[in-house]
């Protein structure tokens, strides 16, 4: 069952969320169960706040009850609990589905410890078979997508734009046999504001399936 090797892989990330802690709240419907059970701990007593990675996930956590600091005002992060939507071995991931990458990315780039947390479905031998979701500025798209064909994608405009307004561009690539080149070539390209390749952030996964979860480390 999805919804419950999600919750499961969110419960046993929360474990690590110590009083005190200044947390990163992911994006999407796995990150939510963490959340959820974050809000429990902080009605029963636990002393946390938060930065949060999209609008939904901002409002979600008002709801829960957990206090919300406004990441312009913050230099780190302890740890961020997020979902992803491919991760691999390496510990490299694709994340975007939720088109929040680009906040998500910022967060884990300055969180101490970064856990991603899905079910096993998300769980593939080496990432590069999703869509990877580019955000541009709107001004350089016909640009940027041109330049993502010349990198070997199949582009998709989406219709919804980013928190940030910015619009996204899901990249479809036949094969992705080097990820860290490819992330280079992508943040080379001038009006790309960030990308769902997430290649140095994660330091452990925890992922849900069939009644039990497993933890990789970086
Ligand atoms: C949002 C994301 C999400 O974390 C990712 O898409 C996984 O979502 P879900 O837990 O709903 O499968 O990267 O930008």
């Amino acid at each position: 069952m999805t919804d419950d090797d999600k919750r499961a892989a969110a419960l046993a990330a929360v474990e690590e969320v110590k009083s005190g802690m200044l947390i990163g709240l992911g994006t999407g419907s796995t990150a939510a169960f963490a959340i959820g059970r974050l809000g429990e701990l902080v009605r029963a007593g636990l002393k946390i706040r938060a930065v949060a990675t999209s609008l939904r996930t901002e409002s979600m956590a008002r709801m829960a009850g957990i206090t919300l600091v406004d990441f312009a005002t913050v230099d780190s992060v302890d740890l961020t609990i997020d979902g992803a939507d491919e991760i691999d071995e390496r510990l490299f991931a694709i994340k975007g589905a939720g088109g929040a990458m680009l906040r998500e990315k910022i967060v884990a780039a300055a969180s101490r410890r970064m856990i991603v947390i899905a079910d096993s479905s998300k769980r593939v031998d080496r990432v590069g078979k999703a869509k990877l979701p580019v955000e541009v500025l709107p001004f350089a798209r016909g640009f940027v997508a041109t330049r993502l064909a010349d990198l070997g994608a199949k582009t998709a405009l989406r219709a919804e734009r980013s928190d940030q307004g910015n619009i996204i561009i899901d990249a479809f690539f036949a094969e992705m046999p080097d990820p860290c080149a490819l992330a280079m070539g992508l943040s080379a390209i001038p009006g790309v504001l960030g990308h769902g390749l997430f290649l140095d952030e994660v330091d452990c996964a925890y992922i849900g399936g069939g009644g039990r979860v497993i933890r990789l480390d970086r």
